[in-house]
């Protein structure tokens, strides 16, 4: 991967850059936590919120309905299908969640993971084991600590119903081979849910290819769209077999007094109340993406998470922690002598926004990597190569204070 500087078509960096506010402000490599939005998302978020206020609540939502069903086509679009297969919640975790807890599963039924599983999915297997008594398998890494997808195929037999792993897990830059472990499990039969909170809006997602019955992921990363927002696809397949685990007035028509009608589409796992305005910046920031682009702002976020770690690994005294083959916008390392949460408010006094990824939110993997936490600084198209370099540059500062050190 060259470390030179790449724009490929679709995106001309001055006028994204200008359509981004927050450019002016930071440098902001804190999009794995929440991008910074477009203009267009958060004037479409405000203007909505104004009209509401004006005319009511209802009223705007009547108003504005057709604004608001666009967003399940531009998410639908977005990830290959079609509208009605789309749910919009409030965050990625609740998206994943119903669909997990609305799975079919036994005691004795058997799940498998991956070794880089989002905590909060973890910690949902955990209580399902505990009171239904099934078996949380974790699938081995391979050398290059993605998914072992040789390994799964070995665990697979019959009391597998379901392999649900993380497609780029939260801690690091690599991305985990979603199609080839949905190719194992279409030809085990058994249900395959992918959690995409950090892959949405960094590189082009394809249910289709990748063969999940069910892709959970969250507005704010990525995506650029507004906070509190998620959504899930569900396969045709999901949608016919899975009952949510809870179910209102949206997800449901109470048909008589003791008979009831859970709806046929995607929105069975949606709840009544919801926030329109962020659900129509979530459709902006959506069609905002297509517009420039999957393919270019997948090149764009690699080549410059790649100089990012060229310059990194310049510096005495820093290790970049990422491992995969294919790697994206996540860019994780550790400092000599300065620790994550020192080295993040160094940067953040120099208006420089990253983050700091605690093993408690990927325990198995740093547990065995024995890391207790890593800084994360994740890049999107929006960057430019001079952040990258100012970054860089800061961070040796930081250290080169500190006297520090090459590790040995
Ligand atoms: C891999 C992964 N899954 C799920 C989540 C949870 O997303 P949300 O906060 O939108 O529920 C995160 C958040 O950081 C994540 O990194």
């Amino acid at each position: 991967m060259s470390v030179g500087t790449t724009l490929p078509a679709g995106i001309d960096l001055s006028t994204v850059r200008a359509h981004t506010p927050g450019c002016a402000e930071v440098i902001h490599f804190n999009n794995a936590g929440a991008a910074l939005p477009p203009k267009v998302v958060t004037d479409a978020v405000l203007q909505y919120t104004a009209h509401e206020a004006l005319i009511g609540g209802y009223e705007a939502a009547e108003a504005a309905a057709d604004t608001i069903r666009s967003t399940y086509d531009a998410l639908a679009t977005l990830l290959g299908a079609e509208a009605h297969q789309i749910a919009l919640v409030e965050n990625a975790t609740r998206a994943w969640d119903m669909a997990f807890y609305g799975l079919p599963l036994e005691r004795g039924d058997r799940i498998l993971t991956c070794r880089s599983e989002y905590a909060s999915n973890f910690l949902a297997y955990l209580q399902v084991r505990r009171h239904r008594g099934v078996v949380v398998d974790v699938i081995p890494d391979n050398e290059y600590g993605e998914v072992d997808t040789d390994a799964a195929a070995r665990l697979l037999d019959d009391d597998v119903k379901l392999i649900s792993i993380t497609h780029v897990p939260t801690n690091g830059g690599l991305v985990n081979p979603a199609a080839a472990i949905g190719q194992l499990a279409r030809s085990a039969g058994c249900y395959y849910l992918l959690d995409a909170c950090q892959s949405v809006g960094q590189m082009p997602i394809d249910v289709a290819a990748i063969g999940c019955d069910f892709l959970s992921s969250t507005g704010r990363k990525f995506l650029r769209g507004p906070r509190g927002t998620g959504f899930l696809y569900a396969s045709e397949r999901a949608l016919s077999e899975v009952e949510p685990p809870f179910i209102d007035g949206r997800a449901a028509t109470w048909t008589g007094t003791d008979t009831f009608e859970i709806r046929s589409d995607a929105r069975r796992f949606e709840n009544w109340e919801f926030n329109c305005a962020t659900r129509i910046g979530l459709g902006v920031a959506a069609r905002y993406a297509a517009g420039i682009g999957l393919e270019s702002i997948w090149q764009r976020v690699q080549s410059l998470a790649s100089r990012l770690r060229a310059r990194l690994r310049e510096i005495p005294g820093i290790t970049v922690c990422d491992r995969g083959r294919t790697q994206c916008g996540i860019v994780t390392f550790l400092g000599h002598g300065i620790g994550p949460e020192a080295l993040k408010a160094a940067l953040a006094r120099r208006r420089i926004n990253v983050s700091v990824s605690d093993a408690a939110w990927t325990r198995i993997d740093m547990d065995a990597r024995g890391i207790p936490a890593l800084v994360r600084a994740s890049v999107h198209y929006y960057n430019s190569e001079e952040e990258v370099d100012a970054f860089a540059a800061a961070v040796a500062a930081l250290l080169g204070k500190r006297g520090a050190t090459p590790p040995e």
